[in-house]
């Protein structure tokens, strides 16, 4: 979500709706604003992209103000609709509030206001803070410490703007692992997601901290942790232009959404793993019932987004013990595939919308079977024709090529597995409670990597007049080839195809020539018996003048002698390895593409949700 706060002399109005245009890349399933003007609280908001809010401003225009907040949203709580988009207000309508990350404990916090004789009037999880907020105001708390008291009660990640009917002057933030900066201007100041918001106004930024509060007044800004001690703040100038702001520095939305997925991973996990270290999905609207009964897995995805499913089927065949297939969507409803009310369908989808998806998910529940989707945009076409779905929390990808969505579809399969393997109660037990504390430290594995890709880059470059790069794997590590193969034909317009490390010599062997870049991803040595083989696999090749790009974890030295370039990923289990090993080949791609000049954003031929068959 993309969020705005000001206050100043300028029109409020004006200011909040221009920065939520320079945001709407954070998301565009609704819009809104709210003003303060003579001790009254406007609020306008709309589904839809921000033309709509536009055009309903417009036709009743609020009254000029110096205070306002506004909000792009992208929908994690809630379909996209009116009721559900932001300013969220309170019963008395005095305090409005802006919201974008996840608040994890949301339920229960309704639950207690209703039982105190709340209303609440939306699906989210943001309506409960404005209600939680007026309550302090009432109690006579200013709104900086009402938010203060507030932030003390919410878990999961947020970043909040409030305005208060009675405090004409002040716009209060906060902010816990959700991004929000300060823009300092001259008897005005600004707050936003990013300084995309504001860089038209000021340069000057001040980086908020962890869970600190920010409290805006024309003269100036005070911040505070959440205890109201005065907090350190960093304040820094801002020398991007505005159209590398809204991309966050980055060239690319591509190379901004690859640096976002360490948050894209702890957002995709965020509520979901339990105090007792247990998985609860409830969300996902099929009971422990449906999933007990279910005798056959069948995956249904499209380009990327089938790379995940055939991952999938390795996490669940071995912790969930269920027998799993993974088709191509397209294929699905061509054959005659066996489906009863005890088949369980996984349609893997970012945009919810892939056409060919669709019709497999329509084909499955015309034939009584369980469709689960995951998915990234919420209230797409795709989960709301699901029997259930499991979000991931990625927020909008733009880039055409699927990069940090790919990686929490990731995060969604290990999750669906394990739940499963914990509902059903395999012999995994241990191995399944141990595999979820490891995803919790999975963010900062990719983290890790991305700190690491520089000579990827190099190397990248230094390919750059290649005609064909091939890649190998094995296990887990065949669907990452084909991942990586599938990145540098959609971005570098290059032959690449990815092989089962084990097929080299059926056939695909025939085409090693001199010098051939080849890309290698080698299993944990935890698998001695899937690591030596590749290790033979890389021998072989070398021997007949490939050029080996080798990926391996860290500690692994056996690699050495037979890579030309070694990529180094942190050591995890092998199954959890596509999230740290498919990083470098995104990388890889992206940079080459551009080394040869190519828009790694827009490819040449490709749409970002096709809805066509
Ligand atoms: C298009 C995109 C691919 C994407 C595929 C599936 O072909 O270019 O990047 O993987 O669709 O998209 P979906 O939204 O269903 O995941």
């Amino acid at each position: 979500c993309g969020i705005v706060g000001y206050v100043g002399s300028q029109a409020a109005l004006d200011v909040v709706v221009d920065g939520l245009a320079r945001l709407e890349y954070r998301g565009y399933d609704s819009a809104g604003a709210a003003v303060l003007a003579d001790g009254k609280l406007t609020v306008t908001k709309r589904a839809g992209k921000l033309v709509n809010l536009r055009d309903a401003l417009a036709e009743s225009p609020p009254p000029q103000s110096r205070a306002g907040i506004g909000h792009t949203r992208w929908a994690t709580h809630g379909p996209p609709n009116d009721r559900n988009a932001h300013p969220h207000v309170d019963c008395t309508g005095a305090v409005a509030v802006v919201h974008n990350g996840i608040i994890e404990n949301f339920a229960a916090l309704r639950v207690e206001l209703e039982e105190r004789g709340h209303e609440l009037s939306s699906d989210t999880d943001t309506e409960a803070v404005a209600h939680l907020l007026e309550e302090e105001v009432t109690k006579g708390a200013g709104l900086t410490e009402a938010m203060r008291r507030v932030c003390g009660r919410l878990e999961g990640a947020f970043t909040l703007v409030a305005v208060h009917a009675g405090e004409p002057d002040l716009v209060v933030g906060a902010r816990r692992n959700s991004p929000l900066v300060v823009g300092v201007g001259a008897g005005e100041n600004f707050l936003a997601s990013d300084v995309a918001a504001f860089i038209a106004h000021t340069r000057d930024a001040i980086e908020l901290g962890q869970d600190q509060v920010v409290e805006l007044r024309p003269e100036g800004v005070t911040v505070t942790d959440f205890a109201g001690a005065p907090a350190p703040v960093k304040e820094y100038h801002v020398d991007w232009d505005v159209s590398a702001a809204e991309k966050g520095g980055h060239d690319y939305f591509m190379l901004k959404e690859i640096a976002e997925q360490p948050r894209a991973v702890a957002d995709t996990l965020l509520g979901r793993v339990g105090a007792d270290g247990r998985l609860t999905l409830d969300e996902m609207r099929l009971s422990d019932q449906q999933l007990r009964d279910v005798e056959k897995i069948i995956i249904v995805a499209c380009g990327t987004a089938y790379h995940a499913g055939m991952i999938a089927k390795y996490a669940i065949e071995h912790w969930a013990q269920i027998p799993c297939e993974v088709e191509l969507a397209s294929e699905f409803r061509y054959r005659d595939p066996i489906l009863t009310r005890t088949t369980l369908v996984i349609a893997i989808s970012q945009s919810g919308e892939t056409m060919d998806t669709l019709m497999a998910v329509r084909h499955a529940r015309e034939q009584r079977a369980n469709v689960l989707g995951i998915c990234n945009v919420n209230g797409s076409t795709i989960p709301r024709e699901c029997d259930g779905v499991l979000y991931t929390h990625a927020g909008p990808e733009i880039a055409v090529a699927s990069t940090k969505a790919f990686l929490t579809q990731l995060v969604a399969v290990y999750l669906i597995a394990l739940y499963l393997a914990q509902v059903r109660g395999t012999k995994w037990g241990d191995e399944v409670f141990a595999m979820i504390q490891l995803l919790a430290t999975m963010p900062e594995k990719v983290e890790a990597v991305l700190g690491t890709v520089e000579p990827v880059r190099e190397l990248a470059r230094s390919l750059a007049n290649e005609r064909c790069v091939l890649f190998l794997g094995r296990h887990v590590g065949f669907p990452v080839a084909l991942e990586g193969a599938l990145k540098l034909k959609e971005l570098a317009y290059m032959h690449a195809e990815g092989f089962a490390a084990g097929e080299l010599k059926h056939g695909p062997i025939a085409l090693i020539e001199q010098d051939l870049p080849v890309v290698v991803v080698v299993p944990p040595r935890a698998r001695p018996i899937l690591h030596d083989k590749i290790v033979s696999n890389i021998q072989e090749i070398r021997a007949r003048g490939a050029r080996t790009i080798v990926i391996a974890e860290e500690g692994d030295e056996t690699v050495a002698p037979y890579a030309d370039t070694l990529i180094r990923v942190p050591a995890v289990p092998t199954l959890l390895q596509p999230l740290v090993a498919t990083v470098p080949l995104q990388v890889f791609a992206c940079e080459l593409a551009t080394a040869r000049g190519h828009d790694v954003d827009q490819p040449r031929n490709l749409a970002k949700s096709v809805t066509v068959e």
